[in-house]
């Protein structure tokens, strides 16, 4: 099995934190990608991030400009799902939320030719199921992005019942030739790296619930002290507490309830606050002008 070459256009949907870096990635890998948002101003924000980002790169010398420049050029804002209707593989990353995927794949099933594939960032949500909706549940697999994009190697390809072996294999070496690190897995809650992480941010939130310390405390104690890239306050708030609860509410509930997944009523009430980490400029900790930095 081959990757997809570069004259297969990539159409992204949903131009937020994930979608943005992924379509930053198909591109830099030289294929033209359209990305699309219901919100214009979200195709524009997501745009004006790659650009920085490409921007960062070339100013650090790991990136010619004309290389930031062609990649750049290469992703197309699109209003109008109609407009990418000659892309060869759409990567869906809009809102984690069941309904709404399946009614934007069998949109797409309209809208793209019979041989595009399809492929979602979902992080929690069955391939199966999404699937289910579709005529042709076998062309949907998953393609799991990690945040940041750009910069995270892995990218887990998941199967649906349906999904046929010769799609997660092209997947798998497309993801390769993009320069990541694929590895297969098959639809369960979770897959792999969001199942595995779930009790780390879970027993994170207890141990701050119990007041055992605050999460500038916690952050740099598993950061510092115990060599993770990250704390998992601040990884929560980098992941988004929207996002980070509605995959602990769906593991949860995929597992009928166990209670090693419980949801934290502390992320609950951050997210009733619309406090969701750096993307709205405040979670645990506070990202505005002038606010002092995340972490000591
Ligand atoms: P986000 O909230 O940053 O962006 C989602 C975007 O989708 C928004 O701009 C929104 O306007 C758009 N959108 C919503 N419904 C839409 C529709 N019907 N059609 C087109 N656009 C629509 O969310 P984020 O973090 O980028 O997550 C997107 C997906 O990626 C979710 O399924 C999430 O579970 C998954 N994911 C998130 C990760 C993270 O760390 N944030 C990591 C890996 C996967």
């Amino acid at each position: 099995m081959t990757a997809l070459t570069t004259d297969v256009k990539v159409l992204v949907i949903g131009a937020g934190a994930m979608g943005s870096g992924i379509a930053h990635v198909a591109a830099a890998a030289g294929h033209a990608v359209y990305l699309y948002d219901t919100r214009a101003e979200a195709v524009e924000k997501g745009r004006d991030g790659i650009a920085r980002d490409l921007r960062f790169l070339a100013a650090r010398g790991k990136l010619a400009e004309a290389e930031a420049d062609a990649t750049l050029a290469r992703v197309i804002p699109v209003t109008e799902l109609a407009a990418a209707r000659d892309a060869g593989l759409a990567i869906e990353a809009i809102v984690e939320n069941l309904d709404v995927k399946q009614k934007l794949f069998r949109a797409l099933e309209d809208l793209l030719d019979a041989d595009a594939i399809l492929a979602t960032n979902t992080s929690s949500l069955s391939i199966t199921q999404i699937g289910a909706a579709l005529d042709r549940p076998e062309r949907l697999a998953g393609l799991h992005f990690f945040n940041p994009a750009p910069r995270m190697k892995l990218v887990e390809i998941v199967s649906g019942l349906a999904t046929t072996r010769a799609l997660a294999d092209t997947l798998y070496e497309t993801a390769k030739a993009w320069g990541k690190v694929p590895v297969h897995a098959t639809s369960t809650p979770g897959f792999i790296v969001n199942r595995v992480a779930r009790p780390y941010y879970a027993e994170a939130l207890r141990v701050l619930g119990e007041r055992a310390a605050d999460p500038a405390t916690l952050d740099a104690a598993l950061r510092d002290g115990c060599g993770f890239p990250m704390g998992p306050f601040e990884l929560m708030d980098l992941i988004g507490h929207d996002v980070n609860f509605a995959v602990t509410r769906s593991v949860f509930d995929a597992y009928f309830g166990d209670k090693r997944f419980t949801p934290s009523l502390i992320q609950q009430e951050l997210v009733a606050a619309g406090r969701l980490g750096r993307k709205s400029g405040r979670g645990f900790y506070d990202y505005a002008e002038g606010a002092s930095p995340p972490a000591p």
